[in-house]
């Protein structure tokens, strides 16, 4: 299996292209499913998760080409509206279909996601959501089969899902009258589910907002074209790798509003940041200021930077700790992050770092998307040499992230097994 090597101890300096958000094209993948006919989608990033989604839709009968990150989607002739465990357990997003297959068919088979890297990832929530809107859901050899014309009515969601808001916006659509969602998420690429359902013709209002009020249609209709915001994690991700290494780079097309409590939080932490032209400018000096971060749903800060976060804070010039809200179990990174000599230690879903000089390279393994960027970041700032394995994780949600942190002075590639 491929690895990614680095050599700690460079700057980083330059401009970054920001790519489209991952997290928001995959729900968009899965709203073409509601109405039959051609999509354009824009800014797409070309990654393994949205290839999975891509081979998904193919599976449910859609016509799915990429070429120059640009999606064109044919729904015409979807016919099988299934979602194979095979691919489900391979990215937990599938069970986003089940709303736009519910709608379009009446009827949906979407395979329970497994758990993931750092623990059971739950569904109770959208099942819970698609039985008050009415319809039948039961639990077959794994399966979750979903039946019935949705009605609409209000959910109350205990707590803010970012996945079930989005399956629960795609049913309530075409639902019969008026659908209200409390305690919705309202993460930017929510927003811009909503924005696109929009387009197709459906009748979402309270958008930006935890309450969203849907009046459902009885027609979509495709969108000819849309483009994908940049991703604010990868955003995210390459501030705080600056950050620590040291030097100033420039984010290209990445969207200041999506970052404000990070950004905000970096300051506090000791970087400069500017705003030119809507790109955002982080300058540091290498020097870190612990700072304390709890995560929460947006606007807060987002748990995907957390293990980022934390490796910031290993080199801090002090304590600082570091809760994560939304999912007490996230913390499968402190264990490679101990491996370079970082001091961390975990209370339930609390962890405090006693930050040192400096870290040193050793040989690390990813264990999830997110994970696998924190350890990236330390090893840009380790001294020596680091190799992480199981790259896979972070090729799952990053497209080339060796090459881009490359063309900003890092000494970092990726070893393939093979040669
Ligand atoms: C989305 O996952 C993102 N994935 C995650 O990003 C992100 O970490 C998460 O939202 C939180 O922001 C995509 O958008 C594809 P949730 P999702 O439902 O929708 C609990 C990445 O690295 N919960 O908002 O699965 C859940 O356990 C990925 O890009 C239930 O208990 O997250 C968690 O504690 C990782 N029951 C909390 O809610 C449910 O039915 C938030 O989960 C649903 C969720």
């Amino acid at each position: 299996m491929d690895k990614i090597i680095v050599k700690g101890g460079n700057q980083l300096n330059g401009k970054i292209k920001i790519g489209g958000a991952k997290n928001a094209v995959l729900p968009i993948m899965t709203a073409c499913i509601l109405a039959p006919g051609q999509y354009k989608l824009t800014n797409v990033p070309n990654l393994k998760d949205t290839r999975t989604m891509s081979e998904l839709l193919r599976r449910i009968g859609a016509d799915v080409t990429y070429s120059n990150h640009s999606l064109i989607i044919n729904t015409e002739n979807c016919n099988t509206p299934e979602a194979p465990y095979d691919l489900v357990k391979t990215m937990r997003a599938s069970f986003y279909v089940l709303g736009p297959l519910l709608s379009r068919f009446g009827i949906s088979k979407v395979s329970l996601p497994g758990g993931c890297a750092w623990g059971p990832r739950p569904v109770d929530y959208h099942l819970k959501a698609f039985k008050e809107l009415g319809a039948s859901v039961e639990l077959d050899s794994g399966y979750i089969i979903a039946k019935g014309k949705l009605i609409g009515c209000t959910i109350n969601f205990e707590n803010v899902s970012v996945g079930a808001t989005g399956n629960v916006l795609m049913g309530a659509v075409t639902a019969k009258g008026i659908t209200k969602i409390n305690n919705a998420a309202r993460e930017p690429e929510i927003t811009l589910l909503c924005e696109f359902l929009n387009l197709m013709g459906a009748k979402i209002k309270g958008l930006n907002s935890n309450t969203l009020i849907i009046e459902g249609v009885d027609k979509l209709s495709p969108v000819k074209e849309f483009e994908i915001v940049p991703d604010r994690i990868e955003a995210g991700t390459f501030l705080i790798a600056t950050a620590i290494c040291g030097g100033e780079i420039e984010l290209i097309d990445a969207n200041p509003d999506h970052l404000q409590t990070v950004l905000n939080l970096l300051v506090k932490a000791g970087s400069e940041i500017n705003i030119k032209d809507g790109n955002i400018i982080l300058k540091s000096n290498g020097k870190i200021k612990h700072v304390d971060m709890e995560t929460e749903p947006f606007p807060g800060f987002p748990t995907d930077l957390q293990a980022q976060w934390m490796a910031l804070m290993t080199l801090a010039d002090g304590t600082s700790l570091i809760v994560d809200n939304v999912y007490a179990d996230r913390f499968t990174h402190i264990a490679e992050l101990t491996r370079l000599g970082a001091i961390i230690s975990l209370e339930k879903n609390k962890a405090t770092i006693t930050g040192i000089k400096k870290l040193k390279g050793a040989e690390i393994m990813s264990t999830d998307i997110r994970a696998s960027a924190s350890l990236i970041i330390a090893a840009l700032v380790a001294n020596g040499e680091s190799s992480i394995s199981r790259i896979y994780h972070i090729d799952r949600g990053y497209e080339k992230i060796e090459e881009k942190f490359r063309s900003l002075g890092a000494n970092i590639w990726r070893k393939s097994d093979r040669n």
